[in-house]
């Protein structure tokens, strides 16, 4: 590690309290003009550093630089985030991931961006990711376990999520089937989980998990903004990406590690919010209408239909027609 990455990582690890110069210095074993220039190279890049003279240097808190050091110092992962990607720009981070993945990235590898020019929601649509407004991330992982195992994975991943951001902004976080994360009625996060299958088909050769969360406050187009929103606008809390990002990455690893005894499912179905509604449901070109009555171990939604059957579905889209009565 270079100077400067020593330094954003003391800084990051003192817990908002000012570290003197010469403390600094100590610590890095080189002289304070060179922690000063650290400091000033650091700021060029983006990061807000406060200094008082009599006391030192700390990282202001609405630092919105997304650093892989400062993650790294808030990890309690071992696996997940064991290499992390930080961009300025990209298409989209699943696609990045899937491309490094190809390639052979290690399980756990992730990649964060400010900001996506084509980013990838479900069922082939935008997932709308404007600079520093979102923690966009997509994590890689090899799965070791089969097919049917790792169906849970996004429904573990919603479970991740909605803990991280609902420890760090105190709100009650809510899950949509299959995998959109909602506040106050409102969709805050959704997740893309995409798969390629290699030769050994009883399990995937890597699993690539998209998580797009939006924690500032920003204008979406009308249709949009009245179901999409963020954890600024519906908490008034600006919540810091890089804490956010480890957390989840926290709760991710425990979550994949436990898949195989659906640890996360009992969360799952206690957030979720269809359950006891009305609700239509699309499959493909199918359209189907009935009650949602629940969700099962397989985290598949089960719907009561009008003429009394019972369908467990495993994918697609489904929304409320009328609250449960
Ligand atoms: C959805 O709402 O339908 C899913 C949205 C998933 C968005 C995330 S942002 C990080 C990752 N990269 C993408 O292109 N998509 C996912």
């Amino acid at each position: 590690m270079n100077v400067k990455e020593i330094l954003i990582n003391r800084l990051s690890l003192s817990d908002g309290e000012y570290i003197s110069g010469a403390e600094l210095a100590r610590q890095i074993g080189v002289s304070r003009n060179a922690v000063w220039k650290a400091v000033k190279s650091l700021e060029n890049d983006g990061y807000i550093i406060e200094s008082v003279t009599s006391k030192g240097y700390r990282i202001a808190s609405q630092s919105n630089k997304l650093s892989a050091e400062i993650i790294t110092s808030k990890l309690n992962a071992k696996k997940l985030g064991k290499r992390i990607i930080i961009l300025d720009k990209t298409d989209s981070t699943n696609n990045y991931a899937k491309n490094i993945a190809a390639k052979g990235a290690v399980h756990g590898t992730v990649v964060v961006a400010d900001t996506q020019t084509a980013g990838k929601g479900r069922l082939g649509r935008n997932f709308v990711s404007p600079f520093g407004m979102g923690l966009y991330m997509s994590v890689i992982i090899r799965p070791t376990f089969s097919i049917d195992v790792a169906a849970l994975i996004t429904s573990a991943a919603a479970v991740a999520s909605a803990e991280a951001v609902e420890k760090l902004c105190g709100n009650d976080v809510h899950i949509k089937w299959v995998n959109d994360l909602y506040m106050n009625g409102r969709k805050i996060c959704g997740i893309l989980t995409e798969a390629s299958m290699g030769l050994e088909i009883s399990s995937p050769d890597y699993v690539v998990i998209g998580i797009g969360i939006n924690v500032r406050k920003f204008e979406f187009d009308d249709e949009l903004g009245k179901r999409v929103s963020s954890i600024e606008t519906e908490t008034g809390k600006i919540i810091n990406r890089n804490e956010l990002c480890a957390l989840v990455l926290d709760r991710l690893e425990y979550y994949m590690d436990n898949l195989e005894k659906r640890s996360h499912i009992d969360e799952y179905k206690r957030r979720e919010l269809l359950t006891g509604n009305i609700i239509t449901a699309s499959i493909g070109t199918e359209k189907i209408m009935g009650r949602a009555v629940g969700i099962d171990d397989n985290a598949n939604l089960i719907i009561e239909t009008e003429n009394g059957g019972r369908r467990n579905l495993s994918s697609g889209e489904a929304n409320l027609v009328r609250i449960k009565n």
